[in-house]
């Protein structure tokens, strides 16, 4: 559907021609548990949503790539002379330009191309909108030009793409979601070696519920920038008891051993949440491969906790959220997922309670923090895909 929709909008915008139109998809994700673990090496829970981002291009006959949305009135044309200059105010072309420079370091000689993007995925909601732009432009060129990169490599241009050129410091995470999820799977990926196992997500009676605060993250990106940095300092500080490169290479007892080597109190607890959140997911990780909900649940609920009083990434309105999730029978957990400052939380859901959730949850949420709560219920799906034809 979404694909029809997307080649008529594309023959309209850019005419038709001999050249074969190629559609493509690539996922959002959610982080089911381990946050703020995936650059400190250690490890992340998240699966591939159905929702996501979707291309239509073509390769065209004149030197420029022209980029366009469905979803915002915005449009840039870029000579392949001027591929490398960043665009101004965070505009969303700089993902796929960021991905194309990477692409180009290793060999890759773009021709000129007619490019249109539209997404399901709500923006800036941590449900990693841009993640999924980046590793599905990666996933196209990849394809079309035939340049022979596999899907970790994709995922590993992507995120220096974010890193270098867009200028976030973002883990692994979602890119490798992305780019490697599986329909009903949930993927335990290690973040220092990439080492990773997909875990079917068998829940029974319970759903994933996803709900977003609609706060739009204001300085996320350099309080996301500032938690690396933290964390960073806590590395050099524990390594002075042994060299270590991540933060998750320490157990909880090891960390507990050395902690007294950060003299600063805040960094300290920003080493905690990173330690204890990589042995929550290993447990997580087990619970969910017995059948363990209620744990899982629990699980989950440490996880926001640590993430509120540790790690400091939540705020009012994802804690509010979360509060009042709690509070309803048939929520077995409930958590912020993604980088938090905003964004959605993820919560176990009974679905005979989802009705109630979703009413109960809105109304109390609206009188708490004056924002309108959305909610989805996921279904967990499959990663970057051709669907030309589909
Ligand atoms: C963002 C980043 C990820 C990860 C999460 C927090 O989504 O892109 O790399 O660090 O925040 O877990």
């Amino acid at each position: 559907m979404e694909g029809m929709g997307l080649l008529a909008a594309f023959e309209q915008m850019y005419g038709t021609s001999q050249q074969e139109v190629k559609v493509f998809f690539c996922p959002g994700r959610v982080n089911l548990i381990g946050e703020h673990t995936d650059y400190n090496g250690g490890l992340v829970f998240p699966c591939a949503l159905s929702y996501g981002t979707y291309l239509a291009v073509r390769k065209s006959q004149d030197n420029v790539l022209k980029f366009a949305s469905m979803n915002f009135d915005y449009k840039e044309h870029a000579h392949l002379d001027d591929l490398d200059r960043k665009r101004d105010g965070g505009a969303w072309v700089n993902y796929p330009l960021g991905v194309i420079q990477q692409l180009r370091t290793k060999g890759f000689q773009p021709s000129g191309l007619e490019l249109l993007y539209t997404g399901t995925i709500p923006n800036g909601a941590g449900l990693s909108s841009s993640a999924s732009i980046e590793v599905l432009t990666a996933f196209a060129l990849n394809d079309m030009f035939q340049l022979g990169h596999n899907r970790t490599e994709m995922a590993l241009m992507s995120q220096r793409a974010e890193n270098q050129f867009v200028g976030v410091n973002c883990g692994i995470m979602d890119q490798f979601a992305v780019a490697m999820g599986k329909k009903d799977h949930a993927i335990a990926l290690k973040c220092d070696t990439l080492d990773y196992e997909l875990v079917p997500v068998v829940l029974g009676d319970f759903r994933i519920m996803i709900s977003n605060t609609n706060k739009r993250r204001g300085l996320a990106d350099s309080k996301y920038n500032e938690r690396r940095s933290e964390c960073d300092a806590a590395v050099t500080y524990l390594s002075e008891a042994g060299k270590i490169s991540f933060l998750c290479e320490l157990s909880l007892d090891e960390f507990q051993a050395r902690q007294h080597l950060i003299p600063d109190a805040v960094i300290r607890k920003r080493a905690l949440h990173a330690v204890s959140e990589n042995a929550r997911v290993k447990t997580a990780v087990a619970c969910l491969k017995a059948g363990k909900l209620e744990e899982f649940g629990q699980l989950m609920n440490a996880s926001h906790d640590s993430l509120r009083d540790d790690y400091e990434v939540t705020g009012t309105e994802l804690d509010t959220l979360v509060e009042e999730a709690r509070k309803i029978d048939g929520v077995i957990g409930s958590r912020m997922t993604g980088a938090g400052f905003g964004g959605c939380t993820v919560s176990l859901v009974h679905k005979d309670a989802i009705q109630a959730f979703q009413q109960q949850v809105a109304v109390a949420y609206t009188a708490r923090t004056g924002l309108v709560p959305d909610f989805y219920v996921a279904c967990v799906g499959d990663g970057a895909m051709d669907i030309t034809g589909l």
